[in-house]
């Protein structure tokens, strides 16, 4: 296994400090958007803007390697996405499935573990296969995380936990007193993974548009205005520099 280099990326990185570095996120989340706005402003269809988009995920994958993120998640298509036209959502899908195709040996080279994250059951069957051949090949890797999650909604994703606890205490599993904030976020599709330190937003929109509901409770928020399309490794570099500048108080008073 190859992991990544700093040549496979920007060496330009190297001029932040170490005690900087140290205080870098270590898990980043970002709401990849303004890929239709991208193509539109340039005269091309919305389903340019998706596939522009797509290759923008390689080199932030290796700028994150590069700033110490452990955990990657990026936000690929809402629950809500559905509402789209045919057309674009089919679109999406097959990039998805191309993507997952063609760079998951690459990923593996890197020492990368991909987990897809939402209600991959409605996906087409193509697309749930190459999630699953992609997962199946990557799972033994243990030097970072990268998470797409698709088809993801944060209000279903607590609606299923709460289901899943009712059913535990109903089968004689789980006593009422046992549900917790732990026992309840063991339930999320998300599991035992810490929460998002930084949560990205591109494009300008100042909304969270249903991602990650619960695991956001004290995670920092970035809006950028940049388009994903145009979001660089120098941005991502950027952002972690403002985080690592804010002061998380967790309700506490310094
Ligand atoms: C984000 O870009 C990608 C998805 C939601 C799938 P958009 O397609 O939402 O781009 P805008 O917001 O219309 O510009
Ligand atoms: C959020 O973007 C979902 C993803 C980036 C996958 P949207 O473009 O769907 O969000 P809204 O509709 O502007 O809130
Ligand atoms: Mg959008």
């Amino acid at each position: 296994m190859t992991e990544l280099s700093p040549e496979s990326s920007m060496s330009s990185f190297s001029r932040d400090r170490d005690d900087e570095k140290e205080r870098f996120p270590k898990h980043v989340a970002v709401i990849m958007d303004g890929n239709g706005r991208w193509a539109t402003q340039r005269g091309m269809d919305r389903t340019m803007g998706h596939f522009a988009a797509s290759k923008m995920i390689k080199p932030i994958i290796l700028a994150a390697d590069e700033l110490g993120i452990k955990i990657l998640s990026l936000f690929c298509f809402s629950t809500e996405n559905w509402r789209r036209p045919q057309l674009e959502v089919e679109s999406l899908f097959d990039l998805l499935t191309q993507y997952t195709r063609l760079e998951s040996d690459e990923l593996d080279s890197w020492g990368i573990r991909v987990k897809f994250i939402g209600d991959i059951k409605k996906l087409p069957e193509r697309t749930q296969l190459a999630i699953q051949e992609c997962e199946a090949l990557l799972a033994h890797n243990t030097h970072s995380q990268l998470n797409f999650f698709v088809n993801y909604g944060g209000r279903a994703e607590i609606v299923n936990a709460a289901k899943e606890l009712a059913e535990d205490v109903k089968n004689g599993l789980l006593n009422l007193d046992e549900i917790d904030e732990q026992s309840f976020s063991r339930k999320l599709f998300t599991g035992n993974m810490p929460d998002p330190d930084l949560i990205i937003r591109t494009s300008g929109e100042q909304r969270v548009s249903n991602f990650l509901l619960w695991q956001l409770a004290y995670s920092e928020l970035l809006v950028t205005e940049t388009l994903w399309p145009d979001f660089s490794p120098e941005d991502l570099r950027k952002a972690c520099l403002d985080y690592s500048r804010r002061f998380r108080r967790f309700g506490d008073v310094s």
